[in-house]
């Protein structure tokens, strides 16, 4: 497995790669690689001859408050899971093969980026629709694997692609969840253990949320229910609880499929974010 840090040397170890492995898979990731990360790499392999996993702790994503240089950077650690994963190449960018002296270009997807987690970080999905189209430049993938775990990033990435012309796949990998329910993200690591059997409570309400709408419920009143039983089972703060458009992520106050549940929420000083489909 190699590890390229200039564009120069990524090219030419593509093309190489290319002649023998045809189909590319690109797994773009900040790195601190977890099992949820795994999976996205397990079914590029599946799904492609050859694998290149991105690490970039892209700075443009980071808003005021968010801090970047706190930002877990594992590289030796997450270069060994790779390896023994079998990912062909890992994509190690340095800041400036990325951002060159002078770079002036934003890519700002409106619609699927407003509210939710687009609401509590302003900027945060231009940072990332910039640098992944950045990283589809510079890899020129088959296919590209992204978590539904960030539902919202995932169909901003899908609309930005569609705009762009971007005629590669574009793959959602279904959430990685532990054996109580709660989705795998590398900020479970900052709960307490207290905190950690609370934060059971999101995927359970959200479960419940999701059947009650669709067995035909009140969609706004069991939005509500759900986040005051949230708030009175360890959550102290709710961002968002909501029914959207599967895919163009409007907002929905009467169930239409295809509807997914997306929430937000805070316990101690961890916030977390889930979402599923209400079938
Ligand atoms: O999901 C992430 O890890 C990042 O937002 C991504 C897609 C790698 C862009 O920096």
């Amino acid at each position: 497995m190699q590890i390229v840090r200039q564009l120069g040397p990524l090219r030419t170890a593509l093309d190489a790669i290319r002649q023998t492995k045809p189909r590319l898979g690109l797994v773009p990731t900040m790195g601190a690689l977890h099992a949820g990360h795994m999976r996205l790499v397990e079914t590029a392999l599946a799904q492609c001859d050859a694998v290149v996993v991105s690490i970039f702790v892209n700075p443009t994503q980071f808003g005021d408050g968010e801090d970047l240089d706190a930002y877990p950077r594992q590289e030796a650690a997450d270069a060994a899971l790779l390896e023994a994963a079998g990912a062909d190449l890992i994509w190690v960018p340095t800041v400036d093969q990325v951002y060159p002296d002078g770079f002036a270009t934003n890519i700002s997807v409106t619609g699927v980026s407003a509210g939710l987690c687009g609401g509590s970080r302003p900027g945060h999905f231009d940072g990332v629709a910039t640098v992944v189209a950045k990283l589809f430049n510079q890899t020129r993938p088959d296919a590209a694997f992204f978590g539904e775990k960030d539902y919202q990033q995932l169909a901003v990435i899908r609309r930005m692609a569609r705009d762009l012309d971007f005629s590669h796949d574009i793959v959602g990998v279904p959430t990685v969840r532990d054996a109580d329910g709660l989705a795998l993200s590398s900020r479970n690591a900052y709960l307490t253990s207290v905190q950690r059997r609370a934060a059971v409570a999101l995927p359970d309400n959200m479960r419940d949320a999701a059947d009650a709408i669709s067995k035909g419920g009140d969609v706004i009143n069991i939005l509500e229910e759900a986040k005051a039983k949230l708030l009175s089972s360890g959550f102290h703060q709710v961002d968002y609880f909501e029914l959207r458009n599967a895919e163009t992520l409007e907002n929905m106050t009467v169930f239409n499929k295809p509807a997914r549940l997306l929430a937000a929420a805070h316990i101690g000083s961890t916030r977390l974010i889930d979402n599923i489909a209400v079938a």
